[in-house]
């Protein structure tokens, strides 16, 4: 099987990649190496000879036609976006042009292979979004997302992903073209981008600086390890019903506040500071304007269908996480002189 994955050089994307090469499917890795991207977190696949990279971008309709000329992939994963809320805040333009406009470019490129190829059932283009684009859950533990769950997006990033969803339905809808999408929560892991809160929080305990806190730390994720969510993504994008699509979460609920204390005492046993706790080091900073209270996934369809649940809880998942930062500072370190990173972005529309 031949996977075109794009936004392969990403945190969630080379997961797929890595998992994909592991699994012996050949793996077109397609991206145009933003800010966010790291040939490093491909490593470990890069000289396998299932693997190959294409350096291109979802915005040039013409690179993607000579991409899918070239491979001739079975199976589209499509994960390239902007994929940070703070920036969007900041700068929405760019997620406009690549999560709309590169979606709406990816399908296009696809149904005109897909048409040439004489519209084989078996193509599969698989669209990877986002929790976000259901909004924002009341505390009640009762009330979860599920795939019927009326679309609500309250962010730049969190609307860009609701469009690029509606544009796949409607390109498999209007032009038939064998689509399944995927609405996943939080992700973390390794070769997370160290924007992000999980890896903030790590790299910013073992310096000894301030944990930021937004808001007072109530708002609630459903975290999904990231190896977990690339085996359910290569699940549903080759087994997954057509026209379908399937929320992907974690089954664990966590406060920002519970999971950043997790961080810090799995980092007090692992790597205790001098003097005092990692936790003292916790600073409660201004929220994120519109910040969504409570994100919860309903996993049913994708277990009674698929088969799938999540392999490990949160706390097992963090402290694989934690001990892989321990151990990886040749690949975060460089990563801290990055545009942005270690700044406060997205406070408020100005
Ligand atoms: N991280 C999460 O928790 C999470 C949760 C739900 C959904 N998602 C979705 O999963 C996907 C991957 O997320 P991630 O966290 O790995 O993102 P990421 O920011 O780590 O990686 C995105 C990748 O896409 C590439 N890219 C960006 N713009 C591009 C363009 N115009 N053309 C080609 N490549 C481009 C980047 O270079 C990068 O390698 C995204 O679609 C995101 O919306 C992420």
């Amino acid at each position: 099987m031949k996977l075109l994955v794009t936004g392969g050089a990403g945190f969630i994307g080379s997961a797929v990649v890595r998992l994909a090469v592991a699994r012996g499917h050949q793996v077109v890795n397609l991206d145009a190496l933003t800010y966010a991207a790291n040939l490093a977190n491909v490593a470990p696949v890069a000289d396998s000879p299932l693997y190959a990279f294409q350096q291109a971008d979802i915005r040039d309709r013409a690179a993607l036609d000579a991409a899918f000329a070239t491979h001739q992939p079975d199976i589209v994963l499509h994960l390239a976006a902007e994929s940070h809320v703070d920036r969007s805040i900041d700068g929405p333009a760019d997620f406009i042009d690549t999560n709309i406009t590169g979606t709406f470019n990816m399908l296009e490129a696809a149904r005109k292979y897909w048409q040439a190829a004489g519209r084989p059932d078996s193509f599969r283009f698989h669209h990877v979004s986002t929790d976000e684009v259901f909004g924002s859950l009341p505390a009640d533990p009762s009330v979860q997302f599920t795939e019927a769950t009326a679309y609500d997006p309250r962010s730049p990033y969190s609307a860009s992903k609701a469009a690029s969803d509606h544009l796949v339905r409607a390109w498999s809808e209007t032009y038939g073209l064998p689509v399944v999408l995927s609405n996943c929560s939080n992700n973390y892991g390794p070769y997370h981008f160290p924007e992000k809160l999980i890896p903030v929080v790590i790299l910013n305990a073992l310096a000894g600086r301030a944990l930021p806190i937004y808001g007072d730390g109530s708002n609630i994720r459903d975290w999904l390890y990231v190896e977990d969510h690339a085996d359910a993504l290569l699940l549903v994008a080759t087994k997954g019903a057509l026209g379908r699509s399937y929320n992907i979460g974690g089954e664990n609920e966590r406060t920002n506040l519970q999971l950043v204390h997790t961080i810090c005492a799995i980092l007090d046993r692992l790597r205790p500071r001098d003097t005092g706790a990692y936790a003292d080091l916790i600073t409660f900073v201004t929220d994120r304007p519109g910040h969504d209270a409570r994100y919860a996934i309903d996993p049913t369809r994708i277990r009674a269908e698929l088969g799938w649940r999540p392999s490990v809880t949160v706390e097992e998942g963090l402290e694989r996480t934690v001990r892989w930062y321990l151990e990886n500072e040749a690949w975060w370190r460089p990563l801290l002189g990055r545009q942005g990173v270690g700044q406060r972005l997205g406070r408020a529309a100005p």
